[in-house]
């Protein structure tokens, strides 16, 4: 088996009214946590590399480790570019052999952003790569975004139609009301639901996606700050909340903060109760594990892609 576009996938996703994950990996430990819980719940996954991942690892290494997880378990896995920045490093990603890429103009003008989408599109569909972009802009962690500036940033449901029809690309990522990182809402998590709807009608069968998607759990973040550290406030996208956008068309869910979360928490306890260790095999061996828990409950109980290969 060798990666695969997520072509396939988001088309048993959209039928089926569930999401799969797209989980951001940075190392080894994250990569195998994350593959162990596909393998179990025998779903697909996304794995995704952001432009920080790359110049922290390397790309030939995140590449040649993704590699080493579809050999070692057989399963369906899409190798995706997160969030990029511009034509070049979309088409260095293509070709290196990635099986999908992100192409990020939500910062241009939607002319500009149609013209650059356009660009990558037509370069990873000569080689069989697919294409996301992304319209609208993800929020800040300001909630109770007013309607006007609401309407500025989020997506607009005419747009999305008229960015598809003219980019060509596979699948959209949308505004809503999420944002990246802990901090996503001051007070109640709330996300546009009744746009979500209506992009939905307009764009009916087109795969949706949502970044920004992390739940913050709140068990790590309160052993986070049980064991020294300083997370007050933090605060994510609801499980049922990304339920919903998964029966609603979303067929990719972003995830990236959570597994920071699992990690740095399962590794502060372990050097609080362990101050005499200093073999990193003893504490990065209980955060892969608790990686590969969080993600085998995510795609258990919030995404629904068990037993879809
Ligand atoms: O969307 C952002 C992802 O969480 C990746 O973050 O750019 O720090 O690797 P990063
Ligand atoms: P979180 O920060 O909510 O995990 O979002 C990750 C993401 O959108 C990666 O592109
Ligand atoms: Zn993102």
């Amino acid at each position: 088996m060798s990666l695969v576009t997520s072509k396939e996938m988001f088309k048993n996703a959209y039928q089926n009214g569930y999401a799969i994950g797209a989980f951001n990996v940075n190392n080894m430990e994250i990569i195998q946590g994350i593959v162990e819980a596909g393998r179990e719940e025998k779903s697909p996954l996304i794995l995704q590399v952001s432009a920080g991942a790359r110049k922290y690892a390397n790309p030939i290494y995140l590449r040649k480790l993704v590699e080493a997880a579809i050999e070692d378990t057989g399963l369906p896995i899409v190798l995706h570019l997160d969030h990029g920045d511009d034509f070049e490093i979309c088409k260095a990603c293509i070709d290196s052999g990635f099986s999908s890429v992100m192409i990020d103009g939500s910062r241009f003008s939607f002319e500009e952003n149609i013209r650059v989408t356009k660009e990558v599109v037509e370069y990873a569909h000569s080689k069989g790569v697919v294409v996301e972009g992304e319209l609208g802009k993800l929020a800040g962690v300001e909630d109770a975004v007013k309607v006007s500036s609401k309407d500025a940033t989020y997506t607009d449901p005419d747009q999305a139609v008229e960015f598809v029809e003219r980019t060509g690309v596979d699948s959209l990522a949308v505004a809503i009301g999420t944002s990246h990182g802990a901090y996503k809402f001051k007070e109640k998590p709330s996300l546009d639901f009744e746009r979500l709807q209506i992009i939905t009608n307009k764009l009916a069968g087109f795969p949706l996606v949502l970044h920004g998607a992390s739940t913050v759990m709140p068990e790590f973040v309160a052993k986070c700050n049980e064991f020294g550290g300083k997370l007050p406030g933090a605060m994510g996208v609801p499980e049922d909340m990304l339920r919903k956008a998964a029966s609603m068309g979303v067929c990719k869910i972003n995830i990236d903060t959570d597994l920071r979360l699992a990690m740095t928490a399962t590794i502060r306890e372990f050097l609080i109760k362990h101050p005499e260790e200093f073999d990193p095999r003893k504490y990065l061996a209980p955060a892969r594990t608790a990686i590969k828990d969080m993600v085998q409950h995510k795609i258990k109980n919030v995404l629904g892609s068990s037993n879809s290969i």
